[in-house]
C-alpha cells in the first residue's frame, strides 16, 4: 500500500483518487476549488456504488470505509506530505502546471515520483529541473474505473526504474499499462481519437451526414469488431492484400487539420455543451447528468463484464 496524493479534484481526479483507493492505497485529494473538493466525496460513492452494483468491488467498501480511504484535503501541502507518489489532475493549461509543478518541487518527499494525467501537453519542458527525474506521464482514460488503458511516458530527464514502477502499481490494481520509450505525444488511442475527430467534423461540416448517421455507422459497424479484433488483428482478419489496395484505391482525400469546425462552434453557441448542459448533438431529456452518468457505468461495466468473459482474439 502506498500513500498517494491527487492534485486537481475535477472529473478525472476525484476518479483517480477512487481508482488507487479500491486499489488499496491510502489517498490524499486536494483542489484549489473548494466547491470542487467538497462535491468530489458524493460523485466517488455514486461511482462506487454501480461498481459495488456490478459486482466490480467487494462487499466491504461503502462510504465509510471510503471516505477513511480517501481524504479530502484542502492543502496542497498536507495533502503531498508522506506520500510515494503525487498524481497531477490539474486542468490543460501549461502555465497551471508548470506553476503546480514549481509548488510541488518545495512540497513533494525528496522520492517521491510525480506522475502527471494531461492529454495533450509535453509536460516535461514545464517540470522544474529538481523533478525531471522522477516526473513521468500517466495518462488515464475517462471513466477511470471502468476504463483501464493507461499510457505512461517518461521524459527526456527521467531516471530509470521510474516508469516501470508505476507500471507495477498501476498493474497491481488490474489496470492495463502501455509503457511508451519516450514521449509519444497524444499516445495511441488519442491520436486515434483526434484521427477520427476530423473526419467527424469534416463529414459534419460539409454537411454530408447527420450526428446520428455517424453514431448507428459506428455502434453497428466498427463498435463490434474492435472490443474482440482490436485494429491491427482485425486488419489480418480482413487480409492484408485488401488493406494495401485499399490504400491505392483511395477514394477520398483525408481531412486537412483545422484547429477550428462550424457546427460545434454553432451548437456550443446555442448552450448545447453536451450532457452536463441537458443537450449537445442530441437531447438527453429531463435527466440529471448524475442519472445519466450511472447509467452510461451501468452499461459500460456489462460490456465490459461480458467482454472480459469472452476474451479477445490474441495473435502472438
Ligand atoms: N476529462 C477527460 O476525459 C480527461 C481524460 C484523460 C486526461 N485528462 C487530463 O486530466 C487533467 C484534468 O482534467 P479534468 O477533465 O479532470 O479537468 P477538470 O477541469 O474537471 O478538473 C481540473 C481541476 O483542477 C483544479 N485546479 C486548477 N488549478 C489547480 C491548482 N493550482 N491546484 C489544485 N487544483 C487545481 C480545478 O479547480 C479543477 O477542479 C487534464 O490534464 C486533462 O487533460 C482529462
Amino acid at each position: 500500500m502506498a500513500d498517494v496524493a491527487v492534485v486537481g479534484a475535477g472529473l478525472m481526479g476525484h476518479a483517480l483518487a477512487l481508482v488507487f483507493a479500491l486499489g488499496g492505497h491510502q489517498v490524499r485529494l486536494t483542489d484549489n476549488n473548494p466547491e470542487t473538493l467538497e462535491r468530489a466525496p458524493g460523485l466517488m460513492a455514486t461511482a462506487l456504488a454501480t461498481l459495488s452494483q456490478a459486482g466490480e468491488a467487494d462487499g466491504t467498501w461503502n462510504r465509510q470505509r471510503l471516505s477513511a480511504a480517501v481524504r479530502c484535503v484542502p492543502s496542497l501541502a498536507d495533502t503531498v506530505k508522506g506520500a510515494e507518489l503525487v498524481v497531477e489532475a490539474v486542468v490543460e493549461r501549461p502555465d497551471v502546471k508548470r506553476a503546480v509543478y514549481e509548488q510541488l518541487l518545495a512540497l513533494m518527499e525528496p522520492d517521491a515520483i510525480l506522475a502527471s494525467n494531461t492529454s495533450n501537453l509535453d509536460i516535461f519542458p514545464l517540470v522544474p529541473e529538481g523533478l525531471k527525474a522522477r516526473t513521468i506521464i500517466a495518462h488515464w482514460y475517462t471513466p477511470p474505473y471502468l476504463c483501464d488503458l493507461v499510457d505512461l511516458c517518461p521524459g527526456p530527464g527521467t531516471k530509470p526504474g521510474v516508469v516501470e514502477h508505476v507500471r507495477d502499481i498501476v498493474a497491481a490494481m488490474g489496470k492495463a499499462p502501455v509503457v511508451f520509450k519516450q514521449m509519444v505525444q497524444g499516445y495511441v488511442a488519442n491520436r486515434l481519437q483526434a484521427a477520427m475527430q476530423l473526419e467527424v467534423y469534416r463529414l459534419l461540416d460539409e454537411g454530408l451526414v447527420t450526428p446520428k448517421d455517424i453514431d448507428d455507422s459506428v455502434l453497428h459497424g466498427l463498435a463490434l469488431r474492435i472490443p474482440i479484433l482490436g485494429i491491427m488483428a482485425k486488419a489480418d482478419f480482413t487480409g492484408l492484400l485488401l488493406m494495401q489496395q485499399g490504400m491505392k484505391n483511395r477514394s477520398y482525400t483525408p481531412p486537412v487539420p483545422r484547429e477550428k469546425s462550424e457546427t460545434l462552434d454553432k451548437l456550443i453557441e446555442e448552450g448545447r455543451t453536451g450532457v452536463m448542459a441537458g443537450k449537445g448533438y442530441f437531447d438527453w431529456g429531463d435527466r440529471s447528468p448524475e442519472a445519466l452518468f450511472q447509467e452510461r457505468d451501468r452499461k459500460l461495466l456489462a460490456l465490459k463484464q461480458a467482454l472480459r468473459a469472452i476474451g479477445p482474439m490474441e495473435g502472438k
